[in-house]
């Protein structure tokens, strides 16, 4: 319930300008956002962790926002090093418009990733937005068979999603549990975790290159012990985690020699952003209420 309505509160925006023009959100943002993108990179590639870096935005609703989201990508890419990531989303390079849009501005994007030693992986977003984000995917894999996909595992067609991207050699496959509203999704804790077991089962058995986009102690556990009964090399999957969860787990998982990469979003439209992150552990929503109430 509260999950849900943490959800509807991120799409509103009467609830965003209240929230925004609070003085004392800065601190809770500041836990899940990067305040300058560059010095967290370094800090975090100092201590052995790989990023995947994320320009805050989504839903544009025409050409121009839309291109201000690829200058932003453009920048951002002469700012991160060799090896990084960045995370993009369509609706942010206006599939919303058409795909033919979103196809053409990630292209962009790719191409200049390409060339500073930088790949580029696409998030999955609400679920209209998903036959969609495989199409451009799978367009943008013909020139730039690097380009990585989210699987959300609360999706019940996820495990025939992972079967199809595991025989895809190298194909770089996020799986996350999902962090929208949709309909049809698996709610319970039980349905999701046993999804994203199978969906892990696929594609640790496959070709491709797994992503385990996870916190949870349990599911992180799983997928290395699947990657051992494969027979994966660490260097051939690898753990993700987001900017401020679980920060001392990340660095355990890289001192054990894992390949642990961190999403680190940055840039002002962060509310969505933020509201997905405490719809996701409602105990955040005390130390945010209080932190508004300053307390
Ligand atoms: P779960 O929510 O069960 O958390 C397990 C444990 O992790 C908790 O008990 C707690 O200890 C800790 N934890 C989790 N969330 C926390 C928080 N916000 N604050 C503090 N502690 C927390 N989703 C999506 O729909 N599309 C996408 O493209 C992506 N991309 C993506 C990339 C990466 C790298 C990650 C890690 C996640 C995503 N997600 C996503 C989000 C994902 O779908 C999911 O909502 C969150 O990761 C939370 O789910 P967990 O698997 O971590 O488990």
């Amino acid at each position: 319930m509260l999950r849900q309505a943490l959800l509807a509160v991120s799409r509103s925006e009467r609830a965003e300008r209240l929230v925004s023009t609070s003085p004392l959100t800065k601190d809770v943002v500041r836990r899940y956002v990067a305040d300058d993108v560059g010095a967290v990179v370094s800090e975090l590639t100092r201590g052995g962790l790989l990023v995947s870096v994320d320009h805050l935005g989504e839903e544009v609703t025409d050409r121009a926002q839309a291109e201000g989201a690829v200058h932003a990508y453009l920048d951002l890419l002469g700012r991160i090093p060799e090896g990084a990531d960045v995370s993009v989303k369509l609706t942010a390079l206006g599939l919303r418009l058409s795909e033919q849009t979103a196809l053409d501005n990630a292209a962009t994007i790719c191409e200049r990733a390409a060339l500073r030693g930088i790949t580029v992986t696409l998030d999955a977003e609400e679920h209209d937005t998903i036959p969609g984000l495989h199409s451009v995917h799978a367009m943008l894999r013909k020139e730039h068979p690097g380009v990585g996909v989210v699987v959300q595992a609360y999706l019940p067609d996820a495990h025939e999603r992972c079967a199809r991207l595991a025989e895809l050699d190298g194909a770089r496959v996020r799986l996350c549990k999902g962090a929208y509203t949709a309909a049809g999704a698996y709610t319970s804790t039980s349905d999701i975790d046993r999804s994203f077991v199978r969906c892990l089962r696929e594609l640790m058995a496959g070709a491709a290159y797994p992503m385990v986009a996870t916190h949870d102690p349990r599911l992180v556990e799983i997928a290395s012990t699947l990657a051992a009964l494969h027979g994966r090399d660490p260097s051939s999957y690898e753990h993700q985690m987001l900017y401020g969860v679980r920060p001392d787990e990340q660095r355990r998982l890289a001192a054990l020699g894992c390949r642990m990469r961190v999403y680190v979003p940055y840039g002002s439209d962060w509310y969505p952003y933020l509201m997905r992150r405490l719809a996701e552990r409602p105990r955040n929503l005390a130390f945010f209420l209080r932190s508004l109430l300053g307390r």
